[in-house]
Formats: structure tokens, C-alpha cells, sequence
């Protein structure tokens, strides 16, 4: 029966949605694992077993908004608010480029006042100079208007991550306040692709009041989109937040967790194959290796820590995140060795663009 299910998915990249729901839900761990060596094959057929690198820098926790389950939300009192100099991130965006990352992720808190509108802007177009247009730029600043985007485009930013958290409506709205909204985030989805970027979303795994079928409905929701990247990754309780009343209710076992997380790389790679998509750091918070295992699962990107590590402590988005003491370069060579232990190679020096991008411009004749 799963043999049969597996071949199909292989072959046609075809799931229903009770089938994505079966195959999430299955608890034998050889069973499991050929769901991730089926997702495996597939990747390495479309997408290579080449690992790209995006070194992330997290560059500001201010934030204006208030999600329940995100640590730096406006109203943890208890965090301590930085914004980087501009000098420093772009030294850091320079140290990845002279690393041989292709491209780094701009990401901070949500905001959307002018002065910090012209601030990226200011950053962006920097960062393209200081390394000769060569450095890929991806930058995950949350909602905006199209046209703050567009001035981001043109700038040099050319990819975009914005996770929809959730793909249910009712869900989104337990797990956000009431001025938060599902539509707009969609909508800003679509801004996105419109003015250009190749598109990121996402989800949390393991979320209070999620179910499986919530999880198959985002994969597919992701197809519907036609989005070219995925990021997502365990949802991990923060003390601080609203949510952490949930806890006793709701948290996962590491372990389990891990697997669900895994079986939704899997299963992203199965229905949508020349995608790009990251093994997420929050994995390696659950196991140490959580990110190879990432890469053995489907996923082909990884996001090593860039940031300056006297700023990584307060960058807490969730509990015990891995590499918080660990400088870029230590980062980067303890990753490298990782794997190449797993029989990857590093697409060092590259953008790593995802096939679907270029498969998709094509096909509009852009
Ligand atoms: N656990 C895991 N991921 C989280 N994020 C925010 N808070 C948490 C948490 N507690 C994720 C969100 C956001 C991304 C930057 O971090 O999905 O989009
Ligand atoms: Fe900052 Fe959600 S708390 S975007």
C-alpha cells in the first residue's frame, strides 16, 4: 500500500489531501523513512544533492507587531531591543560574500516607517555595491505595501520570504490579535510575485490547535500558490509569550516533532519538486543534526547564522536557539564538515535560484 502511494508520488508528484494527511500520520519509523528516501530521490533528481548556503542576519527585533507565539513581539517588555548599525551588516553581508555564501537573508522585526523604509533601501543597494552585484540578497521583513517592495526590487533585493504561519483562517486567527490579517498576508503573497521576487512562505509545525489536516492543507496551499521557496520549521514555546499557556496542552515530544517536521520537507519536495527549501535552524534546536537530517529528508537550503554573535542572544524568536555563541566563521566551517558527512556538496559562490523560478519566468515570457 505505501509502496504503491510512494511510487505514484514519485512518479506524478500527485497527493490527495487524505493521502498527505496518511503519510504525515505515519508513526513507524521504516515506513518513515521511506517516505524520506522516496523525497530524496526526487530531490535528487530535480534539484541536485547540492546544499545552497544563505547566511542569515538578523539585524533588528523591533517590532510593531504582536503574533502569541513570537519572542520578540512588541510586548515582551522582557526583551532587549537593537537594531545593528548599518556599517556592521554590511560588513557581514561582505564576510559572507568573502566566505563564498552566495547570498545572505536580510530579516528583522516587523516595521514599516519611513525611515526604516529607506533604511533597507540604503542597505540593500550598499550591500550589491560593496560586493560588485555578485552577493544573492533575500530579505524577510514581514508585510508591506506593494510599493515598499517594488523600492526594495529595485534595489537589488530579488527574493522574498514571508511565512503565512498558517494556512487556515481560523487557526491564523487564535495565533495572531484581531488588527493582524490573514487576507492582507496572502495578498501581500501575491504583491510579491507581481512585482517580481521569487516567493518564500512557510508555516510553524506543532502549533497549539493545529492538526495534521491543517498541515496537509498548507502543503497544498503552497502548490496553489506556485511559491518557488519554502521555509518552515517546529514551532518551539517561548516563555514570555501568550501561548505558553498551551504548553501542558499541546507540546510535542522533540522527537515527534522532529519527524512531523521531516515529513513535511518530504512531502513539500514529493508534490513540488524544483522548489527550494531550507532546513530550518529551529530543527537543530530539537537534534543536533536536525538540519542534515533536513537535507536527507528533501530540503537542498541551508540558513547558517551570519549575524554578529554579540547581537544572536537577543534575536530569541523561540527558546534554546542553536549557534548563539558560535561566530559566522565557526558557523561556517562546522556546517561545511556537516555536510560533507552526509555526501552533499556546498553550492558555494551561487545563488542558488530554484529551477521553479526560472521555469515559471520562462513560461510567462518575462
Ligand atoms: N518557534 C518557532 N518559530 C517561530 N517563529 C516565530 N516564533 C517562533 C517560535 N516560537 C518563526 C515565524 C516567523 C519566523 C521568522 O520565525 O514563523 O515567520
Ligand atoms: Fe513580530 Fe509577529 S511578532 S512579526
Amino acid at each position: 500500500m505505501l509502496d504503491q502511494l510512494l511510487n505514484r508520488a514519485e512518479n506524478t508528484g500527485d497527493l490527495s489531501l487524505e493521502e498527505i494527511e496518511q503519510l504525515l500520520n505515519l508513526e513507524d519509523q521504516s515506513d518513515i523513512d521511506s517516505l524520506f528516501a522516496c523525497a530524496y530521490r526526487v530531490k535528487t533528481r530535480y534539484v541536485g544533492r547540492i546544499a545552497w548556503f544563505r547566511g542569515i542576519i538578523e539585524f533588528s527585533n523591533i517590532c510593531s507587531k504582536d503574533c502569541y507565539y513570537c519572542g520578540i513581539r512588541r510586548s515582551n517588555s522582557k526583551t532587549q531591543r537593537f537594531t545593528i548599525p548599518e556599517a556592521d551588516i554590511i560588513e557581514s553581508a561582505v564576510w559572507a560574500w568573502k566566505a563564498e555564501y552566495g547570498s545572505v537573508v536580510l530579516q528583522s522585526g516587523e516595521r514599516s516607517d519611513p525611515a526604516y523604509i529607506d533604511m533597507v533601501e540604503r542597505l540593500i543597494k550598499e550591500i550589491k555595491e560593496r560586493t560588485n552585484g555578485e552577493l544573492g540578497l533575500t530579505i524577510s521583513l514581514g508585510e508591506q505595501s506593494e510599493e515598499t517592495y517594488q523600492r526594495w526590487f529595485d534595489a537589488g533585493a530579488h527574493r522574498y520570504l514571508l511565512r503565512i504561519e498558517t494556512s487556515n483562517p481560523e487557526l491564523y486567527a487564535k495565533l495572531h490579535p484581531a488588527d493582524h490579517s490573514f487576507e492582507n498576508r496572502v495578498e501581500c503573497l501575491r504583491r510579491l510575485r507581481k512585482v517580481g521576487y521569487q516567493t518564500g512562505t512557510g508555516v510553524m509545525i506543532g502549533l497549539p490547535m493545529q492538526t495534521t489536516r491543517h498541515l496537509a492543507e498548507d502543503l497544498l496551499f503552497f502548490k496553489r500558490m506556485d511559491i518557488d521557496m519554502i521555509g518552515m520549521g517546529p514551532y518551539i514555546f517561548h516563555s514570555d509569550t501568550p501561548l505558553i499557556g498551551y504548553r501542558a496542552e499541546w507540546e510535542i515530544p522533540a522527537k515527534k516533532l522532529l519527524n512531523l517536521g521531516l515529513k513535511m520537507i518530504a512531502l513539500a519536495r514529493l508534490l513540488m519538486r524544483d522548489i527550494n527549501i531550507a532546513a530550518t535552524t529551529a530543527l537543530q534546536a530539537l537534534e543536533h543534526d536536525g538540519r542534515e537530517q533536513g537535507l536527507l529528508a528533501g530540503a537542498n537550503v541551508i540558513m547558517p547564522n551570519a549575524t554578529d554573535t554579540q547581537y544572536r542572544e537577543a534575536y530569541q524568536l523561540y527558546e534554546n536557539k542553536p549557534c548563539t555563541d558560535e561566530n559566522a566563521s565557526m558557523c561556517r566551517g562546522c556546517l561545511q564538515r556537516r555536510i560533507e558527512k552526509i555526501g552533499e556538496q556546498i553550492g558555494f559562490g551561487q545563488w542558488g535560484d530554484s529551477p521553479h523560478f526560472a521555469g515559471r519566468v520562462k513560461s510567462s515570457g518575462l
